[in-house]
């Protein structure tokens, strides 16, 4: 990996004066921990389905036992994973907002585990199990049945994972909030995203409007670098190291 990436000076003291910072985080910035996408994570019994059959109410009505066995087996490959230098890059940088906050379209969980609090999941986390009658009856522990996903102890309904699936709802208090923040910030941050799922990728369009400087942590284009006054183009995990440096000449302890 290239262990160097320039920082332009503007940038860097549009970030270190910002007073209000919003970032908007996808499955990039989790790639140098190891996580696999969407894509990636289709391997063995699943890598002949699409993400769209899976991860949609339609397919686990169809097949709740292969969806659950999926998302079962993603959780225990996040017991192997941590954080790396681009997630604690933005605990640390929250540190020195006054005012911050971290939209993520991840369900992996680790920009808490890097100790980011002020945080919305977008997408809900792979970690929480709920009710697939009652959105927000979650539940700790269950028994796994050998042919179905387990039961609801409260209504019989079949559990499932606390995400949100391609045509549901995001969670509204979560929303609101990541868009407040990108109406109101100075600087915002669209770190290893693809830009082409919403309403997440309007956010960084709701900032530019907003008069806000937005930058692009991304190796590769995307339908966002247009609206983007700066792009990093290299790795979260070197870039967002880089730039806090730049900012504040810290150095961010590697994960
Ligand atoms: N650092 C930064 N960005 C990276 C890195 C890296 N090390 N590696 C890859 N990327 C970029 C890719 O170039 C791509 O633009 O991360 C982006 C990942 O895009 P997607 O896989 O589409 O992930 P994301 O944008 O989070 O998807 C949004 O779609 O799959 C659904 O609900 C799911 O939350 C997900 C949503």
């Amino acid at each position: 990996m290239d262990t160097a990436v320039a920082i332009d000076v503007r940038l860097a003291r549009a970030l270190r004066e910002a007073r209000h910072v919003a970032v908007l985080t996808g499955a990039g910035i989790s790639a140098e921990s190891g996580v696999p996408t969407f894509r990636d994570a289709l391997t063995g019994l699943w890598a002949t389905f699409d993400p769209r059959e899976l991860a949609t109410p339609a397919g686990f009505r169809r097949n709740p036992k292969l969806v659950w066995d999926w998302y079962a087996a993603r959780r225990e490959q996040l017991r192997e994973v941590a954080p790396n230098p681009g997630h604690d890059a933005l605990a640390r940088l929250e540190a020195r907002v006054p005012r911050f906050l971290l939209a993520t379209q991840n369900v992996d969980g680790l920009h808490a585990r890097a100790g980011s609090r002020r945080l919305v999941e977008l997408h809900g986390n792979i970690a929480r199990v709920r009710c697939s009658r009652e959105r927000g009856r979650i539940v700790a522990t269950w028994d796994e049945p050998a042919d179905e996903p387990p039961r609801c102890p409260s209504c019989g309904a079949f559990l499932r994972p606390d995400v949100v699936w391609f045509e549901e709802d995001l969670p509204v208090d979560a929303l609101v909030a990541a868009e407040d923040a990108a109406r109101a910030c100075d600087l915002m941050l669209v770190v290893g995203t693809s830009g082409e799922v919403y309403p997440a990728a309007a956010l960084p369009q709701y900032a530019a409007d907003a008069g806000a400087c937005v930058v692009e942590v991304n190796p590769a284009p995307t339908p966002l670098s247009r609206i983007a006054d700066h792009a990093l183009r290299a790795p979260a995990g070197v870039a967002l190291p880089a730039l806090v440096r730049a900012a504040w000449g810290e150095d961010v302890m590697p994960a």
